[in-house]
C-alpha cells in the first residue's frame, strides 16, 4: 500500500516537472518566434551596415553651434569646392536648396555621404554643426527688420512658445500636445524652412498651434503675408544658433564681471 502510494506521488511530481518543462518550452518557442519576427534581415532595400554605422556617425550638439567658429572652419575645409555665388569649378550654395533640407540633412552629408568627403577625422561633432549652422545663417540668416519681428513674436507666439523659444509661455501648462520648444535640436534640426513655413501658415491640425496665413496682428499693424511669414520662420531658426551678437554680449558680460571683480580687490 505504502510503496504504491510512493510510486503514485513520484509519478504525480514527474507529470509535473514535464509540464513545467513542456509550458516553458512553448514559451520559449514563442518568445523566439515573436523575436525572429523583429530582426528583418539586411538586403539591398534594408542595409544594416549603413545604418548602423549612420547611427554612430551622427549626434546632437550639446549647445548652440557657434556663426562666428562656423565661419572660420568653413573656410578652411568648404571654400575650396564650394561657394555661395556661381564661381567656375566650384559648386554653388542656394536659399532654395538650404529651404528644402534639413540642417541634419547637411551635418550628415559631410559626415556619412559616402559620395562627398567626410570630415569627421578632421572636424569635431561641433566643429561640423558649426558649419551646417554657418552655412545656413550666410544663405538663411536673422530676420531683416529683427525687432519688429521680436515685438510681433512676443505679442502673438509667446504666449504658448515662450519669448526665449523655450515653450514656457503663460498657457503652455494648460496645452495638449505641449507647444514646440524652439531650442530642441532633435526637433527643429529635422524639419526643412519649407516645413517650418508651412506649419506657421496652415497651423498644425489637433493641436494649439493656429493658422497665421493672412490674419492681422492684434494692433492691426502688421499682416502675417508670405513675407513675414518667412521672417518669423528665421526668427524662429535663430534659437538654433548663436550669432557674433550673442557672443559680443557675452564678452561684455565677461567684461562687467572682470570689473566687478577689479573694483572688489
Ligand atoms: C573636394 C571638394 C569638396 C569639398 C572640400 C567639400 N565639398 Fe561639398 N560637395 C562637393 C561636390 C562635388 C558636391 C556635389 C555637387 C553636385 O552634386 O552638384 C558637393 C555637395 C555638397 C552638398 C550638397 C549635398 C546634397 O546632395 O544635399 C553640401 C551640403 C556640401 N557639399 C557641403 C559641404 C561642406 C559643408 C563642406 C565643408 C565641410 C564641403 N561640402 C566640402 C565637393 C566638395
Ligand atoms: C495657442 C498656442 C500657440 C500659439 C499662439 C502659437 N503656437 Fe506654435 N505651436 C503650438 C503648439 C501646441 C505646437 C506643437 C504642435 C505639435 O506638437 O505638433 C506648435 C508648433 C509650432 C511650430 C512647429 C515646430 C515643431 O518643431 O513642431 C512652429 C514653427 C510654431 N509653432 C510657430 C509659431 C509661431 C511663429 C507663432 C506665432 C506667430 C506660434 N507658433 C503661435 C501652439 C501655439
Amino acid at each position: 500500500m505504502k510503496d504504491k502510494e510512493k510510486i503514485a506521488q513520484i509519478a504525480r511530481t514527474i507529470t509535473l516537472v514535464c509540464s513545467i518543462v513542456v509550458v516553458g518550452l512553448l514559451i520559449s518557442a514563442c518568445q523566439s518566434n515573436i523575436s525572429l519576427k523583429k530582426v528583418s534581415l539586411p538586403s539591398d532595400s534594408n542595409p544594416l551596415i549603413d545604418e548602423k554605422s549612420a547611427g554612430e556617425d551622427f549626434a546632437y550638439p550639446t549647445k548652440d553651434p557657434s556663426i562666428v567658429e562656423g565661419k572660420k572652419f568653413y573656410a578652411a575645409n568648404c571654400a575650396s569646392c564650394h561657394s555661395f555665388t556661381k564661381e567656375p569649378n566650384k559648386h554653388e550654395f542656394t536659399v532654395s536648396y538650404i529651404n528644402k533640407v534639413t540642417p541634419s540633412h547637411l551635418f550628415k552629408t559631410i559626415t556619412s555621404n559616402p559620395k562627398h568627403p567626410s570630415f569627421k577625422e578632421n572636424l569635431s561633432i561641433k566643429e561640423r554643426w558649426d558649419i551646417v549652422m554657418y552655412l545656413r545663417s550666410e544663405l538663411f540668416g536673422l530676420p531683416e527688420d529683427f525687432e519688429k519681428v521680436k515685438t510681433e513674436f512676443g505679442a502673438n507666439c509667446a504666449v504658448c512658445h515662450g519669448t526665449r523659444g523655450f515653450a514656457d509661455g503663460n498657457i503652455h501648462y494648460y496645452l495638449n500636445p505641449k507647444p514646440a520648444n524652439f531650442n530642441q535640436f532633435d526637433r527643429l534640426y529635422e524639419k526643412t524652412d519649407e516645413k517650418i513655413f508651412d506649419e506657421i501658415s496652415n497651423g498644425i491640425p489637433w493641436t494649439a498651434m493656429p493658422p497665421w496665413a493672412g490674419r492681422e496682428d492684434k494692433q492691426k499693424h502688421y499682416e502675417f503675408d508670405d513675407k513675414f511669414r518667412w521672417q518669423l520662420v528665421k526668427y524662429v531658426r535663430q534659437f538654433g544658433y548663436s550669432t557674433e551678437a550673442d557672443v559680443l554680449r557675452k564678452d561684455e558680460y565677461f567684461k562687467q564681471s572682470d570689473e566687478s571683480d577689479y573694483k572688489k580687490k
